[in-house]
């Protein structure tokens, strides 16, 4: 470890005075050390210790880790929290209904007692972060691979539990560099969550699945909560006694406007990059699994569409399930198609062929790409099984749900334990509650009869559970057929098939009963078959390639000693600066940096759902009343782009100038660079951005609220 900070220490010496490619998720903790004198060459204008401090205020106490999924940032000294209106998408849809249908229409509470508590809610606030590389690396001292995720377990429990030690908050450590460095994060969570407002999904997803991972966007992308805290701005439970909460920090707002090379910073969650991935790990995901991903949900999506188009309800029901679907349906599309055009493998063929010569004379590193090389080949007949549990078999519904009585089964079986199955049932119950709710029986039937088809064409046939051929002594002249009477026949006969009869049997439970059940007996099989047979051959997989994952990262910094290295995105806190930047997306056509209005009204289509607007929104283009928030040339901005460096988990992220003051709110990456999570492409890269003046004239203008935008700190 100590080598390790040597390397990066001398690499950010090497670069502090040039200013290149703005990639990089850096760790707050570490940036006065290795970028803060790049990012003042490059426009900053505040201290390292407003970035990040912990005895005193800075711009961490401003950012919140959403819902665990997504960003957010405190912009009112009363917690009022911005987010991505697709962050705040599952809430706004639960607190919707037919008759007061606010996901379609919008809303916005007319003072604090209007605002919507969602039950489940919570933000994570950042205390500190602290280096705890050198305790875990000496804890794992000896461990053999095979046992180091328990012993991990086992450190960082003792490690978190120490950190919390006589105060309400939460610990979690992070491994960085594929286990070449640990970092120990505290945050203080809330629960107390309550919908502040969101503009119609007409404007809060316009351009849908049509536009999503893709620029010109023309989305008004959020939405805004407040946290909630007791009188004494603790974290509390939901009260009407509960308070405002009073951070540390808010971020002011700024109306200044942007332009082309402007300095623009994001800090926030990213949840996953493989920026370090093998060769072998890219040629994997474009040949079979990414294509077999999209293809499965693919399948769920065209089933799914059939029931939103009949009613209203259903739809919304089943639009929050659709849209995560759909969000990563499409991101593994775009993937796939990024990664042939710009030729990733060749590219990380050349570094491995680096590596291989740097490597050649040293014991440590040897071995590492031929080690790779045998794991890959050895797992690469098996890489489906996952894949097809995943978002195949347990992607259909019903299967769920019957897979949910697992433990149930268990505790009654293996451990003859009443108070353990007492506790599964429970368990079950509480999980399918909204399940149920979003359960159509029909479409899932279709979905799951496509499902064991493809599972039976893709998955080699001695890979297949005998129940198989159970399967296919269904009638019907085709395997089609076959495989449409047998989920027709498991539909009408599982006692899973609604609501009423699981709860009754849930209250009269009998293993007998659900061992005979066609639903259960089918996910039984297919699950034990990936148990028995392959779930060693991944984890053997796994084992094999993490040490040497952890060696090449290590070796690759010790190659390259005047490059600063940042860990892969592993949802924790991160900063990345750089600057507004419009791009070439290819031959003869330039991609400006800002959308406007105007191209909201271009791709309104009041005949496609994903096209509309609301009729005000029509009146304001129309009439101009666009208040303080229009540029010089008077149009109304909408979106813009910069080129940091972000992914999936930024969602909601603040944009900030070099003063810190809100600009935009990072919403979503491109379509040139959706290989982005694999190699940051200086030339295509950039993060799509809603400008903070749309966010306030629709919330102004549209929504009639000027009350939310007066709490706010405005500069201009
Ligand atoms: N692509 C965006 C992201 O992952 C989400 C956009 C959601 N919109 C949608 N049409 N599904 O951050």
């Amino acid at each position: 470890m100590k080598k390790l900070y040597a390397i990066l220490l001398m690499a950010s010496v090497l670069l502090s005075s040039t200013s290149k490619a703005d990639e990089g998720m850096w760790i707050p903790l570490l940036l006065k050390k290795y970028n803060y004198e790049q990012m003042k060459a490059k426009g900053l204008k505040l201290s390292a210790e407003q970035l990040y401090d912990v005895n005193q205020n800075s711009l961490k106490d401003a950012i919140v880790w959403f819902n665990g999924g997504c960003t957010g940032e405190i912009i009112s000294s009363e917690g009022l929290v911005l987010t991505n209106h697709h962050c705040g998408y599952d809430a706004i849809a639960a607190l919707s209904t037919k008759e007061d249908n606010i996901l379609d229409n919008g809303f916005w509470a007319k003072d604090k007692t209007a605002e919507r508590y969602k039950p489940g809610m919570f933000v994570s606030i950042v205390q500190r972060i602290e280096d705890v590389s050198d305790k875990v690396i000496e804890g794992l001292k000896g461990v053999e691979e095979s046992k180091r995720a328990a012993k991990l377990a086992e450190i960082f429990k003792g490690l978190t539990a120490e950190a919390v030690k006589g105060t309400h908050y939460e610990a979690s450590v992070r491994e960085m560099f594929k286990g070449n460095a640990y970092y120990l994060f505290v945050f203080e969570k809330f629960t107390d969550i309550r919908l502040v407002g969101t503009p119609p999904q007409s404007v809060g997803k316009f351009g849908g699945d049509a536009d999503n991972w893709m620029w010109p966007r023309h989305t008004g992308d959020f939405s805004m909560f407040r946290i909630y805290a007791n009188k004494e701005n603790k974290p509390a439970s939901y009260s009407t006694a509960n308070v405002p909460y009073r951070p540390k920090h808010h971020l002011p707002v700024s109306l200044k406007g942007i332009k082309e090379g402007d300095y623009a910073m994001i800090m926030g969650f990213p949840g996953r990059t493989n920026r370090y991935e093998f060769s072998q790990g890219i040629d994997l995901a474009v040949q079979k699994v990414n294509p077999t991903i999209v293809k499965l949900r693919d399948i769920r999506l065209k089933a799914w569409k059939e029931v939103m188009e009949k009613n209203v309800s259903d739809r919304l029901l089943l639009s929050s399930d659709y849209a995560s679907v759909a969000n990563y349906w499409k991101y593994f599309i775009g993937q796939t198609e990024q990664l042939k055009r710009l030729k990733v493998y060749d590219y990380k063929k050349e570094l491995e062929g680096k590596f291989a010569d740097f490597a050649s004379t040293k014991p440590e590193y040897q071995n590492v790409l031929s080690n790779v090389e045998k794991a890959y080949a050895a797992y690469r007949p098996y890489a489906l099984q996952r894949t097809y549990l995943g978002e195949g078999i347990l992607g259909v519904t019903m299967n769920g749900i019957a897979s949910s009585l697992f433990p149930y089964v268990s505790a009654v079986k293996e451990k003859n334990d009443t108070a353990a199955a007492r506790k599964a049932l429970a368990a079950a119950r509480a999980v399918n509650e909204e399940t149920y709710a979003a359960f159509f029986a029909s479409a899932d039937q279709k979905i799951l009869a496509q499902i064991l088809e493809n599972y039976y064409n893709d998955i080699p046939a001695d890979q297949h559970p005998e129940f198989m051929k159970t399967i296919l002594k269904s009638k019907g002249k085709t395997n089609t057929e076959k495989f449409q009477n047998y989920a027709a026949m498991v539909y009408k006969k599982s006692l899973f098939n609604n609501k009423a009869s699981f709860e009754a049997f849930l209250n009269n439970p009998s293993l007998k009963k659900l061992e005979s059940d066609p639903c259960y007996q089918m996910v039984n099989a297919f699950y034990t078959n990936y148990l028995t047979k392959f779930k060693s051959k991944i984890d053997e997989f796994n084992n094999a390639i993490a040490p040497e994952g952890r060696a090449y990262v290590r070796g690759l910094m010790e190659m390259m000693p005047y490059k600063t290295f940042y860990p892969d995105a592993n949802s924790s806190l991160r900063l990345t600066y750089g600057s507004v930047q419009s791009y070439d997306p290819k031959d003869a056509v330039h991609f400006d940096y800002q959308t406007t209005l105007d191209g909201v009204m271009e791709k309104y289509n009041p005949e496609d759902f994903e096209f509309q607007a609301p009729q005000k929104l029509l009146d304001l283009y129309k009439s101009k009343d666009f208040g303080r928030y229009a540029l010089p040339n008077g149009k109304m901005p909408v979106a813009f782009i910069t080129n940091n460096d972000i992914t999936g988990g930024n969602s909601g992220s603040p944009v900030m100038d070099g003063e810190g003051n809100l600009i935009g709110l990072a919403f979503d990456g491109n379509w040139e660079a959706m290989s982005g999570d694999i190699v940051f492409d200086e030339k295509y890269k950039r993060t799509i951005n809603v400008d903070i003046r749309y966010v306030l004239f629709l919330i102004d203008k549209l929504g009639a609220a000027p009350h939310i935008v007066n709490e706010m700190s405005i500069r201009q």
